[in-house]
């Protein structure tokens, strides 16, 4: 057989897996150095996409069989030198001459057909066009479950925040009279989403506080739940500072919540022995003024790089200073960065694990960025 009639059979008898093209013949002429062809199945049929790479970009551009195949072959006898194809008969390595002759090589094939639906909605916790009332009333999605085109951000956070939560607690068991505050929830999205997850989908009947220092936001978030009949979800004006509550905090959570509030969150929810922590930070400047590392100094002259490495520092020691309470931690990405820079969460789980060594560790930390002074430790020593 020869190329053309290899590369058509697997495009008609979907055997083609993908190919390869690199060293491009005219370097001049050509900007990408390398392209890639693959299957994908799109909302309007299968096609083959094309991914050429310059440099620094990747550019898509997708054709039918027919056309993939007239670009395939154009690429094969003009354009590349290196050419790999994967199909489910065989993979093949191209070798082209300077004149332009063309010798395969056929070896057994090594490669699986995975092809990618592009077509595929995401399941979510919270489906798009399955009318929700409490985002309704919020402003996220229309009463037909139509989400707004500039609430997309927020219903992708909501579902995130749940999928992490519901991961968060697959081992634990979940009583009704399990006790959730939700430090700084402001609007409250966040805190609808968690008592509409435990109440409606999972049928259990939590409670919820949400404190923020804004009482219109207050005011508004109690009305909310009133129409919604959310019984067990309150909302209190106050400082988390300020915040005390006579029995048992199962759960805290704190998204957002501004510069050191969410250093007395975590505080608040150690002293209590809370179980389970969520922590997304917000903007922080404690460290900013604070870190010091004479072999660092070449970064940290940098106002825009110190600003971030002392944000991942803080967000670091926090971990730490958690781990020397007996949490396990872990750092997640809350949501993409291309949605917003403050997407690290802070997960900790009480489990009393040893803490000689998060201590050791968390000394030794402070030595390397010459940290003195700090809030979280303050804070935590100030409360009985
Ligand atoms: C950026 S908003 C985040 C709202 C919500 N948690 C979210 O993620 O969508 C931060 C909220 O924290 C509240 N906040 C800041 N410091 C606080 C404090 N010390 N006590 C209570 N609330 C505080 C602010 O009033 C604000 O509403």
């Amino acid at each position: 057989m020869n190329i053309d009639e290899i590369i058509r059979n697997s495009l008609l008898e979907n055997k083609f897996i993908y190919g390869v093209f690199t060293t491009p013949r005219n370097k001049g002429e050509n900007p990408y150095k390398k392209i890639v062809a693959r299957p994908l199945i799109m909302k309007s049929g299968n096609i083959i996409q094309f991914e050429k790479l310059t440099d620094t970009k990747a550019f898509h551009n997708n054709l039918n069989f027919e056309d993939a195949l007239r670009e395939i072959l154009e690429l094969i006898k003009n354009e590349y030198k290196n050419i790999n194809i994967f199909t489910l008969d065989a993979d093949y390595q191209l070798l082209i001459s300077k004149k332009g002759s063309i010798k395969v090589i056929e070896k057994e094939p090594t490669k699986e057909l995975n092809i990618e639906n592009h077509n595929k909605k995401k399941q979510y916790i919270i489906n798009e066009n399955e009318p929700c009332e409490f985002l309704t009333l919020l402003g996220v999605m229309n009463q037909k479950g139509q989400v707004y085109a500039k609430k997309y951000d927020k219903f992708k956070q909501i579902n995130k925040f749940l999928e992490i939560v519901d991961d968060s607690l697959k081992d634990i068991k979940i009583n009704d009279d399990f006790m959730i505050i939700d430090f700084g929830c402001g609007k409250a999205y966040l805190t609808f989403a968690l008592y509409y997850y435990f109440n409606e989908i999972k049928k259990v009947n939590v409670k919820i506080i949400g404190l923020d220092l804004k009482d219109d936001v207050i005011n508004f978030c109690n009305e909310t739940a009133e129409m919604l009949k959310f019984n067990n979800l309150k909302f209190q004006y106050g400082d988390i500072k300020n915040f005390n509550y006579k029995s048992k905090i199962d759960m805290i959570v704190t998204l957002h919540a501004c510069d050191n509030a969410t250093d007395a969150a975590l505080v608040k929810a150690i002293k209590w022995n809370t179980d389970i922590i969520l922590s997304v930070p917000c903007c922080q400047h404690e460290f900013y003024d604070k870190i010091d590392n004479k072999s660092l100094e070449p970064m940290l002259k940098h106002g825009l790089i110190r600003e971030r490495i002392s944000s991942l520092v803080t967000d670091s020691l926090r971990g730490l200073f958690l781990e020397t309470k007996g949490y396990k931690v872990q750092l997640l990405e809350f949501i993409s960065l291309e949605h917003t820079p403050k997407n690290i969460l802070i997960r900790a789980i009480k489990i009393n694990k040893d803490k000689d060594k998060a201590l050791k560790q968390y000394d030794e930390f402070k030595k390397i960025w010459n940290l003195q002074d700090i809030f979280i430790e303050e804070y935590y020593n100030s409360l009985k």
